[in-house]
């Protein structure tokens, strides 16, 4: 059966793009790992299907549009969404009924951790499934904790959240700039940001 792990927000510019993107290419790479799809949903902007369009390398991963999703999914083993900008609460419920994992991107003020407390209340409240959300904080400062503390404060109001904190590095913009995974860009911080990446993809565990 197609695993399908989705990326989505009530909010935009929070990294869904970069983390569906990278995600893809960790469980692309992965050993015994079968094709992975990449679905961007996100017509009005089309990050993913814009960077695969730059990539100077062939991806790791297939990257299409909504209304190629159903001849391509019988094939891919992963089946990864990056969902639009900001969906509708009845879509995003809709998602955790057809995905397996919704993650729930995160940026670590206490602003965002508010946005995002009021948006787990909501699917809460709609009735989402709730074992397949899981929140996980992006753009954590690489020094100090304030990542770790944003999901600690999450956890401590009953919010499941990924333990993978992941690192704000100018190598993710990058990436995105050069259509390729944050890994194969050239800058010292970029194994970092890879890193992130992977521990994400593990702890997803699809
Ligand atoms: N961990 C990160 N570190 C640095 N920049 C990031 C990170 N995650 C996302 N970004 C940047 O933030 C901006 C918005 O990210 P994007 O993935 O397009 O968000 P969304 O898809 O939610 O709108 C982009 O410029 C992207 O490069
Ligand atoms: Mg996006």
């Amino acid at each position: 059966m197609t695993q399908v792990i989705a990326f989505t927000s009530s909010k935009g510019g929070i990294g869904k793009s970069t983390l569906a993107f990278n995600t893809a290419g960790a469980l692309a790479a992965r050993s015994g790992a079968g094709p992975v799809v990449l679905v961007d949903e996100d017509t009005a902007i089309q990050s993913c299907l814009g960077w695969a369009a730059a990539a100077p390398v062939p991806l790791p991963f297939l990257v299409i549009a909504p209304d190629q999703a159903r001849t391509a999914a019988s094939s891919a083993a992963v089946l990864v969404i990056d969902t639009e900008g900001r969906p509708a609460l009845a879509d995003m419920v809709a998602l955790t009924e057809s995905a397996q994992r919704v993650m729930l991107p995160c940026g670590p003020s206490g602003l965002e951790v508010r946005a995002t407390l009021k948006l787990w209340h909501a699917l809460t409240q709609a009735e989402a499934e709730m074992g397949r959300v899981q929140v996980v904080i992006n753009k954590a400062p690489p020094v100090g904790t304030v990542g770790q503390q944003a999901r600690d404060t999450l956890r401590g109001l009953g919010v499941k959240v990924c333990t993978t904190v992941i690192r704000a590095y100018t190598a993710h913009q990058r990436a995105a700039e050069l259509g390729v995974l944050v890994r194969d860009v050239p800058d010292p911080r970029a194994s970092s940001a890879w890193a992130d990446i992977e521990a994400l993809t593990e702890e997803i565990g699809a």
